[in-house]
C-alpha cells in the first residue's frame, strides 16, 4: 500500500510546520501549500515531498496541490494574530472566506478528507465558560475590528458544514485555544514574553493580567489535529482542542519571567496600545469532553513543561530571537 498523501495549507507556519513533521514521522507523503517558505529550523523542511508556493485565494495555484490522489487536506493557512486583524481586516476576511471556499471546492472535486483549523475566538465573549462546541457565539459590534477574525472563521465553519452536506465531503473542524510553542511569531502572549525576556526586556502584563486563558502546547494541538484527520468518527464534527488549566495572563507571564530569569514585568493598558476598537476577553475556557470521548484526545503538557521546552528552543534559535517583535506596547 502506498503512503497516504496529505496536503497542509499553511504548512510553513507555526502550527502547520509542526503538523508536517508529525505527518512525515507517521509515514505520510506531504505537500505543503503556503505563500511563504518553510521555517529554516524545521527538520521536516527537507523531507516535504513537495512545496507549492501560492495564495489560497488563487484557486488555480491551489489546484496544483489539492488534486486527485490526495487523501487528506489540513487547511491551516490564514492571516493570524491581533496585529493582523487590526491592521488588515479586509485581507483577514478574504483569506479566511475565499481561501476556505477554494479549499472546499478542490477537496470535494478530488474526493479528499478535510480538516479545517478554526479558533476559540468564534465563541466571542460568551461569559458562560467552559464552552461546549454547540454553545452560543456572543459578539460585539461590527465597528470593533476584533470580531472580524471571529466572524470570518465562523463563516468558514458554516461554509464547511454547508459544503460537506451538499457534496458529501468528510470534513472536520478543529477549534484551537491559545496555542504556544517553538516557532510561533513573537506577537502573542507567550511567544512575545519569551522573546522579550531572552532579549533582556521585561515581559509585558496586559491590563493587569486578570484575564484567563487555557494555553495549549503545540505538540498537543498536533496530536488532536492528526486524530481529527485520521479518526473514523471525526467527519461532520467541530471539536475543541484546548488546554484544561485556566491560567491568568499575569501568572503565565510571571512563569515565563521565572523560567527565563527575567528581572521584572511591565504593565500595559491595551486601550492605549491597540486603540479603542480593541476588546479583550475576560475568560476563554474549552470544554474538552467531545475531543476526549470522540478522539481519545486530552492535552498532556503542563504550562511549565511547555514553556520550558519553548524557552529551550528559543535559546537555541538566535534567528528567531533576532526577529522583529511585532506586538504593541
Ligand atoms: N496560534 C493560535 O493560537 C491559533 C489559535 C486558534 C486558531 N489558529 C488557527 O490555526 C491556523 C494556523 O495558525 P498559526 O498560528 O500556525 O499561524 P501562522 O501565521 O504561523 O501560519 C499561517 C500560515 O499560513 C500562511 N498563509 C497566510 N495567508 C496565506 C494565503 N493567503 N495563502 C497561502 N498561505 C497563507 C502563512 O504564510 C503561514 O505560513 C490558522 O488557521 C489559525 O486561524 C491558531
Amino acid at each position: 500500500m502506498s503512503a497516504p498523501h496529505a496536503v497542509v495549507t499553511g504548512g510553513s507556519g507555526f502550527i502547520g510546520s509542526h503538523l508536517v513533521e508529525k505527518l512525515i514521522a507517521d509515514g505520510h507523503r506531504v505537500t505543503v501549500f503556503d505563500a511563504a517558505e518553510p521555517p529554516a529550523d524545521s527538520r521536516a523542511a527537507d523531507q516535504v515531498g513537495e512545496h507549492v508556493r501560492g495564495d489560497v485565494r488563487d484557486q488555480d495555484a491551489l489546484a496544483r496541490a489539492i488534486r486527485s490522489g490526495v487523501d487528506v487536506v489540513y487547511h491551516l493557512a490564514a492571516s493570524v494574530g491581533v496585529d493582523q486583524y487590526l491592521a488588515r481586516p479586509l485581507e483577514v476576511i478574504d483569506i479566511n472566506v475565499t481561501g476556505t471556499r477554494n479549499v472546499l471546492e478542490l477537496a470535494a472535486k478530488a474526493g479528499t478528507r478535510l480538516v479545517v483549523a478554526s479558533t476559540s475566538e468564534i465563541f466571542g465573549k460568551n461569559p458562560n465558560v467552559p464552552w461546549r462546541e454547540d454553545d452560543d457565539r456572543v459578539l460585539g459590534p461590527t465597528t470593533t475590528d476584533r470580531w472580524a477574525y471571529s466572524s470570518s472563521k465562523a463563516l468558514t465553519e458554516h461554509l464547511t458544514f454547508a459544503f460537506a452536506r451538499a457534496h458529501g465531503l468528510d470534513a472536520t473542524i478543529v477549534r484551537y485555544f491559545n496555542v504556544y510553542g517553538p516557532r510561533q511569531r513573537p506577537a502573542y502572549l507567550v511567544s512575545r514574553s519569551v522573546h522579550r525576556a531572552l532579549n533582556g526586556l521585561p515581559p509585558i502584563v496586559y491590563d493587569q493580567g486578570k484575564q484567563t486563558r487555557c494555553f495549549t502546547f503545540v505538540n498537543d494541538v498536533i496530536e488532536g489535529t492528526f486524530l481529527a484527520g485520521t479518526h473514523p468518527d471525526s467527519p461532520g464534527e467541530a471539536i475543541n482542542i484546548g488546554g484544561t488549566t485556566e491560567t491568568t495572563i499575569a501568572d503565565a507571564v510571571h512563569l515565563v519571567a521565572e523560567l527565563t530569569g527575567a528581572e521584572a514585568t511591565i504593565p500595559v493598558d491595551t486601550s492605549r496600545s491597540f486603540g479603542a476598537t480593541y476588546e479583550d476577553l475576560p475568560r476563554r475556557v474549552p470544554d474538552n469532553a467531545k475531543a476526549r470521548e470522540l478522539l481519545g484526545w486530552t492535552p498532556r503538557t503542563t504550562l511549565r513543561e511547555g514553556l520550558a521546552r519553548t524557552i529551550e528552543w528559543a535559546r537555541a534559535n538566535p534567528r528567531w530571537l533576532a526577529q522583529h517583535d511585532s506586538g504593541a506596547t
